[in-house]
């Protein structure tokens, strides 16, 4: 099968370098010089079953490309670009695996064929040029991103488990999503504020801080019709913690290497909702505080 994946950072140059690994035949949409070293020295994939060096196609150009399956992995204030090159391209079904929400209505105003979203527990980290390290075998779940099944689920289904991944097509995936974003809320921003790693969620004042801003998403969540208690959305955080321990988070990546984060599509995402609730009083103290704390972040660097 022919996969395009736009974005090739950690993330998609992992689930390219794997799909690739797979049989599949994959392009990379990426930058310079990641793209250069793919090209001419192949993509060297490290996973805790071994190391392997493969060949999928890399390019700086998303536009006009042809597949069977366009994954999107670009950071959520990059879809709107990855949505106008898609819309050049011709594709049969397009998945969004990118961290926040709200990307997936952006694709779908673009193109015309299936969007559906995805979420992924598999650590990435790109450390250099045409090599990425798999940090944690996860799973990807994928499913109609407003709910329900849909005409492209045999596709992703054939694309993520024939291509070697731990993968599943559900038909429950704003629940999903809402679980995945107070993830976020709660390990992205906590550990890109304190510079920790993902396991020091795991207790202290760190901990308690990354349960308010979960608590505080799964409240917007119900306030929205999207049955997500508290308890889960808390326990998705420190499952996720525990598993990724060592990780560094892909928020605290974008602060240690001075790149714009995506506060935006996670905690201000939350705040944002939070004031569309009517007849409730939904305070989201820790989020909204994160939010302008990243955000004073960024606009000090001239990143907003
Ligand atoms: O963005 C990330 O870093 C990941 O989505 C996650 C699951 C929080 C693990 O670090």
């Amino acid at each position: 099968m022919r996969i395009v994946v736009y974005g090739a950072g950690s993330l998609g140059s992992l689930l390219g370098g794997l799909l690739q690994r797979g049989g599949h035949d994959v392009t990379l949409v990426g930058r310079d010089p990641h793209v250069a070293t793919v090209r001419s020295e192949g993509l060297r994939v490290e996973t805790p079953g071994g190391v392997e060096t493969v060949h999928p196609d890399a390019t700086t150009d998303g536009a006009d490309l042809d597949a069977d399956l366009a994954l999107v992995t670009v950071k959520a204030f990059d879809t709107e670009t990855a949505a106008r090159d898609l819309a050049t391209g011709s594709f049969d079904a397009v998945c969004s695996l990118q961290n926040g929400m709200g990307n997936e209505a952006t694709l779908a105003a673009r193109v015309d064929y299936p969007v559906y979203a995805g979420t992924v527990t598999y650590g990435a980290i790109l450390h250099e040029p045409g090599r990425v390290e798999c940090t944690g075998v996860g799973e990807v779940v994928v499913g109609v991103h407003d709910g329900g099944t849909g005409p492209a689920d045999y596709l992703l289904e054939r694309a993520l488990v024939d291509g070697g991944l731990v993968a599943a097509v559900v038909d429950d995936m704003p629940r999903r999503l809402w679980e995945k974003l107070a993830v976020n809320a709660g390990i992205n921003t906590v550990t890109a504020l304190t510079r920790s790693e993902n396991g020091a969620l795991l207790d202290g004042v760190a901990n308690g801080l990354a349960r308010d801003a979960a608590r505080e998403t799964a409240r917007v969540a119900r306030g929205h019709d999207v049955s997500l208690s508290n308890r889960e959305a808390v326990e998705s955080v420190e499952d996720v913690a525990e598993a990724t321990a060592a990780n560094t988070s892909s928020m605290l990546q974008d602060i240690q290497s001075g790149r714009r984060t995506e506060v935006d599509a996670i905690t201000g995402y939350v705040v944002d909702r939070a004031g569309e609730v009517r007849d409730a009083d939904v305070d989201v103290p820790v989020c909204e505080t994160a939010t302008r704390l990243l955000r004073a972040w960024e606009a000090a660097r001239g990143l907003r």
